[in-house]
């Protein structure tokens, strides 16, 4: 290991760095920016699902107090990316705003009021009208699905010859509802576009991918567009891309010459920033009579919409945490005139986890075994490239949970044995897994003359704590205390970072973190011994950085105050920067990241009422940097597993092709009454191939595995297989 930084960060925080700012509405998010001469938007949405604009009426809006313009397909600036079919087909922004009189789903934007203050444009949105060709449209999934004779994307390992023997076989079909992020706060932006200058307070999980579309699609350069997100209240995916609302503010602010804003109404947030796709899997499983897995078939099809694609990546998981000699797996996306889905926490492996975790619980009821003994029997030891594993201790998580829930001690393997009243009680568990990346990120540190630093990278902090573990790691890596030691995040104009998404936030800027820090010593020590340092390896090892000076461990030099450093080198501040990317060593590895989760639930015999009584979350999240922050991600995870198993469903009503029920009200989520305290732990062991920390993230996988650990309890307490969700208390009955 020849990393600068050896010693484990020490896993020592209390609070987080924006606390203050957060619980005293200080921190200021995309929407709350004071700025003069704003003006307000409110989009307009399409009443049909399939069509064509034949006629917009905008004559009474125009009339109604406070409106200053009203853009529609007709009038609206012209928008390099989507100026035409071919350009809009092209550009990576693949969401109609206005370019076309053609319709694709309901409530797509066809219309935006401006006016001088939110009530006067949200009056006046509501008396646009429009006349439409209507055209058939298809909203059920259900009807399509069952029409689709051939599944494109196959891949294959081995042979179903092989295991078309096996002592057991079994085969069963899975569905998901459709299902929505809804974060707390609604995306919002802000454009002010001034003497072709651009900048954006947009609600992001990735300001450089939002600076980038954007500058494609508007054709400017990125250097003329500033993006900021300092404060995100969630993201759970809905923030990865570009949305209408950005690009319709931006064309708003270009159109006045004023800075608009634009905030999504809490039904638009159902149709605008996308979903978790329908889906439907059938699994088919084989194992010999010892348990040991002899093959599978997995096929799944999820919803997407018609104008635009989105894979969920849904048999991905079946490659990954169990060893199946031999191996099939097919996916299908069926269009549909339904908004766009997107990358919803777990993505892909959250739904197919719900598939393969339920049949081997089934399986393991066949084989008369213990679905903890059959999980670690299977566990694989390489990738699907056949490298080893850097690390992976999903076999310690197994174990920790079981022993932490009692499972052996409590649980009774035959279901509806134990009894409280009319209500069936029943242990369950299953297992998530997910692929533990790291991208390329900058990051830079600027220091005064006091020694207080500044850590800046524009990545976003989505409520993950991403700040709180940078502060936690410089000041690890560099011995500055904390207290003088600040943070700044998400805005395009600081140092490049990746999204916050894919469980790789953490992952990938402590690369950056580390390299700006390890700059940061060198330029001290520069400036404080010049050629009295020897330079060689280790030796930056033994140079501490105090509160006020720089000084080294064995004393071989003596201690220099930061002032002095300053003074003499003529210094106001002192700026280092630095870039990092994945090790070439990690080529040789596959990385990831795992979770075991146990639940205790009790079903209502009579209701079919289902209450979580104990949830155990295990994970391995390599090194962890900030316990709080990461069991608050596994936490809120796990309750979107709840989410998921028992209540998430957004509705279509199919006559008219529109979403029903969506609002908080009709929209149904855990709520504190749902979910248990939720017990998470962490094996806390650092992968140093991964990245100078040693994490390995957990975005993911708190939530990847979890509707099967409750689905699979259930079954323990009732004797009935869920295999459709939400599992709502009609199906129970
Ligand atoms: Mo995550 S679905 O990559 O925000």
């Amino acid at each position: 290991m020849d990393y600068f930084f050896e010693k484990e960060v020490e896993n020592n925080a209390r609070g987080r760095v924006e606390a203050e700012e957060k619980v005293t509405g200080k921190a200021k998010y995309s929407a709350e920016y004071d700025i003069p001469e704003l003006a307000h938007a409110v989009m307009v949405g399409s009443t049909i699902a399939a069509g064509r604009i034949l006629n917009i009426d905008i004559a009474n809006a125009k009339e109604a107090p406070g409106v200053i313009d009203i853009l529609t397909h007709n009038n609206r600036p012209t928008v390099p990316g989507i100026a035409t079919e071919e350009a809009w087909k092209k550009s990576r922004f693949s969401l109609p705003v206005f370019h076309t009189d053609k319709i694709y789903y309901n409530e797509q934007p066809i219309a935006m009021v401006i006016a001088e203050t939110l009530e006067d444009a949200t009056y006046a949105a509501s008396l646009v009208t429009a006349d439409y060709e209507e055209s058939e449209f298809e909203t059920n999934f259900k009807e399509e699905r069952d029409s689709v004779e051939t599944i494109e994307t196959k891949e294959e390992k081995g042979s179903r010859e092989n295991w078309q023997n096996a002592d057991h076989i079994i085969e069963r079909e899975f569905k998901i509802a459709m299902e929505v992020h809804n974060p707390m706060e609604p995306h919002a932006t802000i454009a002010d576009w001034k003497n072709g200058e651009l900048t954006l307070y947009d609600k992001s999980q990735n300001v450089y991918g939002v600076q980038g579309n954007i500058a494609k699609l508007f054709d400017i350069s990125e250097n003329n567009i500033r993006v900021i997100s300092e404060f995100v209240g969630g993201g759970f995916g809905s923030g990865l891309l570009v949305w209408p609302n950005t690009v319709v503010a931006i064309m708003a602010s270009q159109h006045l010459n004023r800075p608009v804003k634009v905030v999504l109404t809490r039904p638009q947030m159902f149709t605008s920033v996308g979903h978790r796709p329908e889906s439907w899997q059938r699994f088919k499983i084989g194992a010999d009579k010892s348990g040991k897995f002899l093959g599978c078939y997995h096929q799944a099809k999820h919803a997407t919409s018609s104008h635009t694609g989105h894979t969920d990546n849904i048999t991905g998981l079946t490659w990954k945490h169990y060893h199946f000699p031999n191996i099939k797996t097919e996916q299908e996306e069926i269009p549909l005139n339904i908004p766009k889905p997107t990358w919803m926490r777990g993505p892909g492996d959250a739904s197919g986890a719900f598939a393969i975790e339920s049949i081997v619980d089934e399986l393991c009821e066949k084989l008369d075994m213990d679905p903890v003994e059959v999980r670690l029997m299977n566990l694989s030891e390489t990738d699907s490239q056949g490298k080893p594993w850097s690390t992976n201790y999903l076999n310690e998580c197994l174990k920790i949970g079981a022993e932490k829930i009692g499972w052996n001690k409590n649980r009774k393997s035959k279901p509806g044995e134990l009894k409280e009243g009319e209500w069936n009680i029943g242990y369950g568990m299953a297992v998530g897994f997910w692929n533990a990346g790291r991208q390329d990120a900058d990051a830079s540190i600027e220091m005064k003359p006091n020694g207080d630093i500044i850590v800046r990278s524009a990545m976003t902090d989505i409520g993950t704590g991403t700040g709180t573990a940078m502060q936690n790691m410089a000041h690890n890596f560099l011995g500055i205390p904390k207290n003088k030691i600040a943070i700044e995040l998400g805005d395009s104009d600081l140092p490049y970072a990746p999204s916050q998404g894919g469980s790789w936030g953490l992952s990938s800027l402590s690369g950056g973190v580390a390299a700006a820090c390890k700059s940061l010593k060198t330029k001290l020590v520069d400036l404080a011994y010049g050629s009295k340092f020897e330079k060689g390896k280790g030796n930056l090892k033994l140079v501490k950085l105090n509160s006020d000076g720089i000084s080294m461990e064995d004393d071989s030099l003596e201690p220099v105050s930061y002032k002095s450093i300053f003074d003499k080198n003529n210094l106001g501040v002192l700026n280092v920067k630095a870039s990092s990317s994945p090790r070439e060593e990690a080529k040789k590895y596959g990385f990831c990241s795992s979770a075991a989760h146990y639940v205790k639930l009790k079903v209502n015999k009579l209701t079919g009422d289902i209450k979580i009584l104990e949830m155990v979350s295990v994970a391995d999240g390599g090194k962890i940097i900030n316990d709080q922050a990461a069991a608050n991600q596994v936490i809120g995870a796990a309750i979107g597993g709840i989410g998921m198993a028992l209540m998430e469903k957004q509705d279509i009503d199919h006559n008219h092709g529109r979403l029903i029920g969506n609002d908080l009200a009709g929209y149904h989520f855990p709520c504190n009454a749902d979910a248990p305290i939720i017990d998470v732990s962490f094996i806390d062991k650092p992968d140093y191939n991964r990245n100078p920390a040693g994490a390995k993230g957990l975005g993911e996988v708190g939530i990847i595995g979890c509707a099967a650990a409750i689905t699979n309890a259930i079954y323990n307490a009732t004797g009935k297989r869920m295999r459709d969700l939400p599992v709502t208390p009609d199906k129970i009955l």
